[in-house]
């Protein structure tokens, strides 16, 4: 069921990009980044695998992310969806660690990230195309090095396996800046998948590929969902792949979570013929999408 969130129409000003934070410990909190890369711990726990409680982020007077609060469960994809600048990148980065929040807490698979960060990202990992991995190692050289980080049992035959998952065993010893987009998107997904994550952090995972790749990388990790107990939250803009790989999605406008609910229900019950429509009505004129549901 659809459900709807209040929007906000607060003034921001425009703010330029920072340098990118991924794959850097935490920049505003001294003293943490030393537990960034620390071993996989395996204690399973049970529950959410991913809770958000009102986290907020302000860059300046820019309110980036406004008081979102959401989970995601074992075996769920999550679609994190919302116009450019709506505060999704901005929502990874905390739960990555590598920002901090202005307020509020992350629970990852039942660790508090504020409270026991080496444990919490342990279990986690991610794929950004913003984020290549460092181009003058090999694919196989990057993939060990990381599972090292990591510290992935039995990492040789690991690497074998995601390798192959991911069609890279002809590229082991190329290295990863003369790789073209799309290749690079491949390793980088691999060592997304090398600790086994329980918390899967993807964004705009398929940007770059062609769409046959494209919909072979949306199979499997529709079937790692499947098969473990991983949470996904994946961001797209596109809405055909959001509506085939996500079980829910949320859109989020200017920070704020407005609506929630399944990709391929929603459109209908906000009285849109497909989620594009629906993404640009939220996009454009996000108060008319609770008019939408109040008249429903
Ligand atoms: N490091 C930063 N310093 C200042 N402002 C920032 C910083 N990072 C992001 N912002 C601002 O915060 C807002 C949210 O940005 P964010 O990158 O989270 O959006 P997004 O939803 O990921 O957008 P896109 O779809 O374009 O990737 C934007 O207004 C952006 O300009
Ligand atoms: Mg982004």
């Amino acid at each position: 069921m659809a459900r709807v969130r209040p929007a906000i129409e607060a003034g921001r000003k425009p703010l330029a990009w920072a340098e990118n934070l991924l794959m850097r410990p935490v920049l505003d909190s001294p003293g943490c980044h030393t537990d960034f890369w620390m071993p996989h711990d395996t204690a399973p726990t049970s529950g959410s695998i991913l809770s958000v409680s009102q986290l907020h982020k302000l860059y300046g007077e820019t309110l980036a992310v406004d008081g979102v609060s959401f989970s995601v469960e074992p075996h769920e994809i999550l679609g994190l969806l919302g116009p450019n600048g709506a505060g999704k990148t901005t929502t990874i980065n905390m739960i990555l660690g590598v920002l901090q929040p202005t307020s509020g807490s992350i629970v990852i698979d039942g660790c508090d990230l504020a409270l026991r960060r080496r444990q919490a990202l342990s279990r986690t990992n991610f794929a950004a195309v913003y984020a290549p991995l460092p181009g003058n190692l090999t694919v196989a050289q990057n993939l060990r090095v990381f599972g090292m980080l990591y510290a992935v049992p039995a990492l040789s035959r690991r690497i074998e396996s995601v390798l192959a998952e991911f069609d890279l065993v002809r590229f082991r010893n190329t290295k990863c800046g003369v790789l073209s987009s799309g290749e690079q998107t491949r390793v980088a997904l691999a060592k997304a998948m090398l600790n086994q994550p329980r918390l899967l952090l993807l964004d705009e995972p398929t940007a770059s590929l062609d769409p046959a790749i494209a919909r072979e990388i949306r199979a499997t990790i529709r079937e790692f969902a499947a098969r473990t107990q991983v949470g996904v939250l994946w961001t797209s803009h596109n809405m055909i792949e959001v509506a085939e790989v996500c079980h829910r999605v949320l859109f989020l406008s200017r920070g704020r979570i407005l609506l929630e609910g399944d990709p391929r229900a929603l459109p209908s019950q906000l009285g849109h013929k497909t989620l594009e429509d629906l993404f640009v009505t939220v996009a454009r004129e996000p108060l008319t999408v609770r008019h939408a549901e109040e008249d429903a």
